[in-house]
């Protein structure tokens, strides 16, 4: 059903979940055609789509129009772009409108945008009327790569990041490479961090291609496209073996221990996105191991290398305006998810593609390492 528009045709990655199985569909010009997918496996569906007001101005014309074109009848609830709308009154507001609607089991809600959109309209979706289906249709890099499947959604408490959410796999991802071409430079940044951390965890022949070749990822063309799709390939196999991270999905939360304290000592704001958050804790993740004898000091070097060459943050003297006191930093590390009965739960690396999941972390060598790197050389 997916048709080539360009030099570059689209390509199908599935996520294997038994009966919650779906395919994501990778390509440029999908945003034209999606009307037709969605109508394929959905004949009569309503819809409801979520977008945040930028992406709207943007794509949405497209969108609506590729579901008329296939019969569909869609109606539209915007909400403010930004971290913040990962939060409860915009989800109890997004959740009225659904049911204002008429969204019954059967319909579908569609989230167009970023990760932001995905996890709210993907979280409101698995509540109303018990649950209904949803389709993601990712505008940003990260989301392309990584929120848009697997299923996580959810919002922020304001005891730190995703702490309210569920799971629920969207039917159907419609990832329009074309729409990439709108984000600005910084956020396409960020959501390289992602694509970078699927050679970090384990494979490590990718993360030396994109060391070779991260400026033609950047340009476009074939090989972001095969970047995105050996990321989506990687996410797919990973959640297909364990959808609930009962075991080895917590690789891919590599960066994001760290990170997301520090997203929370930056108050969700723009002065670090998400993806620079993940970026910077993945560096700190390969210095954490080395510290601790893990890995060799010049495989952190070389990681650090490599996202700083992009213009990744790396340490946290890059963070403009600082990130307050190290206590802070360990007070969000403890209300972090991956926090079992007080001991702390980091993902750490024997070497490039030789991510690890380490229980019991001592706290106190935590809070050593952190001390340190607040610390300018
Ligand atoms: P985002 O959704 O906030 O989008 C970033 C910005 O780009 C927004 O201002 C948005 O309006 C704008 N934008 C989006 N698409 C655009 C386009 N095509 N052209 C121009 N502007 C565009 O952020 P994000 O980086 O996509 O996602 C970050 C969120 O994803 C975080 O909340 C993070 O926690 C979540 N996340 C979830 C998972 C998961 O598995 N559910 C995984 C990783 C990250
Ligand atoms: N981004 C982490 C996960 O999807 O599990």
């Amino acid at each position: 059903m997916t048709m080539p528009s360009s030099a570059h045709p689209a390509r199908t990655v599935r996520v294997d979940l038994a009966n919650r199985s779906y395919d994501i569909l990778i390509g440029p010009g999908l945003i034209e055609t999606a009307g037709r997918e969605i109508a394929a496996r959905r004949p009569g569906a309503r819809l409801a789509i979520v977008a945040d007001e930028t992406v709207a101005a943007l794509h949405l014309d497209r969108l609506e129009a590729s579901l008329a074109g296939a019969g569909l009848a869609s109606t539209r609830i915007l909400v403010a772009p930004g971290e913040g709308s990962k939060s409860f009154p915009t989800f109890e507001r997004v959740v009225e409108a659904l049911i204002d609607a008429k969204i019954e089991r059967g319909d579908l809600v569609v989230a167009l945008g970023g990760g932001v959109i995905g996890d709210l309209a993907g979280f409101a979706a698995s509540v109303v009327r018990r649950g209904v289906d949803f389709v993601q249709v990712p505008t940003t890099l990260l989301s392309q790569v990584d929120s848009s499947v697997g299923g996580k959604t959810g919002i922020n408490s304001a005891h730190g990041k995703n702490l309210v959410g569920a799971f629920h796999q969207p039917v159907l991802v419609i990832a329009d490479t074309s729409a990439l071409d709108t984000l600005p430079a910084r956020e396409f940044r960020a959501g390289y961090a992602e694509v970078a951390k699927y050679g970090l965890i384990d494979d490590a022949a990718f993360f030396s291609e994109l060391e070779s070749n991260w400026r033609e990822v950047f340009e476009g063309g074939r090989a972001r496209l095969d970047a995105i799709e050996t990321s989506c390939r990687a996410k797919a196999a990973i959640v297909g073996r364990d959808e609930r991270e009962s075991g080895e999905r917590a690789l891919l939360n590599l960066g994001h221990t760290f990170g997301h304290a520090l997203e929370k000592a930056t108050g969700f704001s723009q002065r670090l996105l998400h993806g620079e958050a993940v970026a910077l804790g993945m560096a700190q993740a390969f210095r954490f191991s080395a510290k601790l004898g893990l890995c060799a000091p010049k495989v952190a070097e070389r990681v650090e290398d490599h996202l700083a060459e992009v213009g990744l943050p790396t340490r946290l003297q890059h963070i403009a305006g600082g990130v307050g006191p190290v206590s802070d930093l360990m007070a969000a590390i403890a209300q972090d998810k991956k926090v079992a009965r007080g001991s702390l739960t980091f993902i750490l690396a024997r070497g490039v593609g030789g991510a690890f999941i380490a229980k019991d972390v001592d706290p106190a060598a935590v809070q050593a390492f952190l001390e340190e790197e607040a610390t300018p050389a």
